[in-house]
């Protein structure tokens, strides 16, 4: 037998390591892997331990710091520390632990005036905005809780955003309103979080498990304008400031809806602990009406005095906490596990289960996820099984019901071979997933490196999921070249297509020869290389026999490259199928080079621009013009801007900045002259 304090201090470190690994799924990631419940239960577990044997716990416990959401490694925008370190908030999914919240405030406020707000906890984002004289000069995501990423351009995109809230705080009268960091929640409601996921089905792209990843995976963007189409929603919960502003929460609440900012309408005032049940036994039914996510009530004490006598945790506030509604679940027995192939090769075990409801809706299947799952849960045939939703599309396993197991029932047995072409699986080191390697023999992923190639962002070719289907059965299309060898004898026998559908096809064939490498190189579906990164690759390497034959160490020396991509890249050109399918597409005239046209003059060349504002033309158009002109878009202002091209509702604060550097703001006509006067030089 192990000496049980061995044996906590190695349950520390595997639950921190492991809650470490959840913290980066879910915050950098935006991909959770367990759910809520299931991370909150491990970090109980944890903060048990540690208390029971301090000796073991270290500084960088997951009980000691909020779990960051910046990935270090990407670094495209600036980062900013916090006035007011960001906090998280202790949570219970129990009544009891509510009772217990209570008493201790009493206690440690005695004689204190201590009331409560009830609020919705909203699945979201954390999003800190800096006003400062009344001025909107930055907006950073909580990072981890000092230093976050300044996300303005794409904050400015949100409705409701206000830029200049001076008139609101009456600054003139109150000086202490000078400086303010106010906080909130970013997230996706429900309607604009169902139309993103349908254009990603239809650009052939995952989609987002829930509409918190969503939020925040959008506010990371490196483009504002499709943040501004991503429909994202804000709502202002805390003021962190060095001064006393309002009396009250509430108060404080109260002035910044004056200021024209999104406040959620459900607050509600408190003045005791059954009035806060009965708001949370309210909310537990209603919040199913509500057209945007929460995931509990937020329960702060309302006088910040109190506040301040309470003060914190490492981690939260003592004077406030957060009830978490449980996940509804239901109990099912398991018929089955399918194993499907994904369109990278990865294989997902889905469990087909006994049809029940659960949230309004009948559910019949639930993901596993990848072997260790199944082994975690420790799931037999015929068990049943616990099914959650939890905000997710996709309903979960959470649990067996060990008492309802049948006697000698046996394990599920993982497959061996690739259930759609038979190869045998591989499972790379660190990965959870198993994968079926034959890449271009298994018919699944052959079809869905059709779908990427003929996407509108690859080569835009009208030829959808149901089309590659048919071409692919009817075994006219087998390498990525085949396509371009297809004429109206292949095309007219597919289903209801006529002259008009194939000539439209054919003419899509002809113009994609015409797209930019950049598109090519994102087309042939090299594992990793997403758009932007095609992108980069092509502006660093110029064309296909340079990037082919890039060492490692090339590889990894350019911008945003790291190992795994790295590896990917080499891998794919290792591979001589692939060598053969791109020297059969370069025979039909596809780009595999940068156009060599130079830009049209050099008027911008090594100069750095920043855009804001709206423009008589799209801000992409505005961005490539610049890049014509051999100009670079930078995102922020900083000491190396050359020109600030400012246009209609242009970020005054903004402007203030430009003016602190030292930058001369120009009008858009401005930036045309300059390139003109260029040209005729
Ligand atoms: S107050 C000092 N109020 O929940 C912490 N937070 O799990 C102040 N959240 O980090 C937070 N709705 O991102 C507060 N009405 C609300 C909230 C809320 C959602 C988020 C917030 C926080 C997280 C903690």
């Amino acid at each position: 037998m192990q000496d049980p304090k061995e044996q906590a201090k190695q349950r520390i470190s595997e639950l921190s390591e492991e809650l470490k690994r959840h913290n980066y799924n879910y915050y950098v990631l935006n991909s959770p892997e367990i759910t809520d419940f299931e991370f909150d239960k491990k970090m109980k577990e944890l903060q048990k331990l540690e208390s029971e044997y301090p000796e073991f716990l270290s500084e960088d416990s997951p009980t000691q710091k909020v779990g960051s959401d910046t990935d270090r490694q990407k670094g495209f925008f600036s980062r900013k520390r916090h006035r007011f370190g960001m906090f998280s908030l202790a949570n219970t999914y129990n009544m009891e632990e509510l009772y217990a919240f209570d008493a201790r405030i009493k206690k440690a406020v005695e004689g204190m005036p201590c009331t409560y707000v009830c609020e919705l906890k909203f699945d979201g984002t954390a999003m800190s905005l800096t006003y400062e004289d009344g001025i909107l000069t930055h907006a950073v995501t909580r990072g981890d809780g000092e230093v976050g990423d300044d996300v303005i351009e794409n904050v400015r995109m949100i409705s409701g955003i206000k830029e200049n809230i001076s008139e609101g705080l009456e600054l003139d009268r109150h000086p202490e309103r000078r400086y303010l960091e106010i906080r909130g929640e970013v997230y996706m409601p429900y309607p604009a979080f169902d139309a993103l996921n349908k254009e990603k089905e239809i650009e052939d792209e995952p989609p987002f498990a829930n509409p918190r990843n969503a939020a925040s995976g959008s506010l990371k963007l490196q483009d504002p304008e499709i943040v501004k189409e991503r429909g994202l929603a804000i709502t202002l919960y805390q003021i962190a400031s060095e001064n006393e502003i309002c009396a009250t929460h509430l108060e404080n609440m109260e002035l910044i809806r004056k200021c024209g900012l999104p406040v959620s309408k459900h607050i509600r005032l408190c003045s005791n602990i059954d009035q806060v049940m009965e708001y949370i036994g309210e909310w537990d039914k209603k919040r199913s009406e509500l057209d945007y996510a929460t995931d509990g009530i937020v329960i702060k004490v309302n006088e910040l005095q109190a506040q301040k006598a309470l003060g914190f945790t490492a981690k939260s506030p003592r004077w406030a906490t957060a009830y978490k509604f449980q996940a509804e679940r239901a109990l099912t027995r398991l018929l089955s596990i399918d194993y499907q192939v994904g369109r990278t090769g990865a294989i997902t075990p889905v469990a087909n289960l006994e049809p029940v409801l659960l949230s309004g809706t009948t559910v019949k299947r639930a993901s596993l996820h990848n072997y260790d799952c199944i082994r975690e849960l420790d799931i037999h045939d015929g068990d049943y099984v616990y099914v959650e939703k939890g905000g997710e599309i996709i309903p979960k396993i959470t649990a067996v019901e060990l008492s309802m197991r049948q006697e000698g029932a046996g394990i599920p047995e993982f497959p061996e071979f690739c259930p759609d072409c038979g190869a045998r699986l591989e499972r790379n080191e660190g990965e959870a997933k198993h994968f079926c390697p034959n890449r271009n023999g298994c018919p699944t992923q052959i079809k869905a490196a059709f779908e990427h190639f003929a996407s509108r962002k690859a080569m835009n070719i009208n030829a959808g999921e149901a089309t590659i289907a048919q071409l692919y059965d009817k075994g006219y299309i087998r390498k990525l070249s085949d396509l371009y060898k297809l004429g109206p004898e292949q095309l007219l026998t597919l289903d209801s297509w006529k002259e008009k559908s194939a000539s439209n096809f054919l003419e899509s064939v002809e113009a994609s020869k015409k797209r930019p490498f950049r598109c090519v190189l994102f087309a042939l579906g090299i594992r990793h290389i997403g758009e932007t990164t095609a992108k980069l690759l092509a502006k660093e390497f110029g064309n296909i026999d340079a990037l082919s034959s890039a060492t490692r160490e090339e590889l990894l020396a350019t911008e945003e490259i790291g190992e795994i991509m790295a590896d990917s890249i080499l891998d794919y050109f290792h591979n001589l199928e692939n060598l053969k399918i791109i020297q059969e597409l370069r025979s039909f005239g596809l780009n595999f080079a940068v156009s060599q046209e130079q830009p049209k003059t050099g008027a911008l060349s090594g100069k750095n621009i920043v855009i804001s504002g709206n423009f008589s033309i799209s801000r992409d158009e505005m961005k490539q013009l610049i890049e014509d002109n051999g100009g670079k878009n930078q995102s922020g202002l900083s000491s190396k801007t050359d020109y600030f091209v400012t246009g209609e509702k242009c970020g005054p604060a903004k402007i203030v900045k430009a003016r602190k550097l030292g930058i001369k703001p120009i009008s858009e006509e401005e930036f045309y002259k300059i390139i003109n006067s260029h040209e005729q030089s």
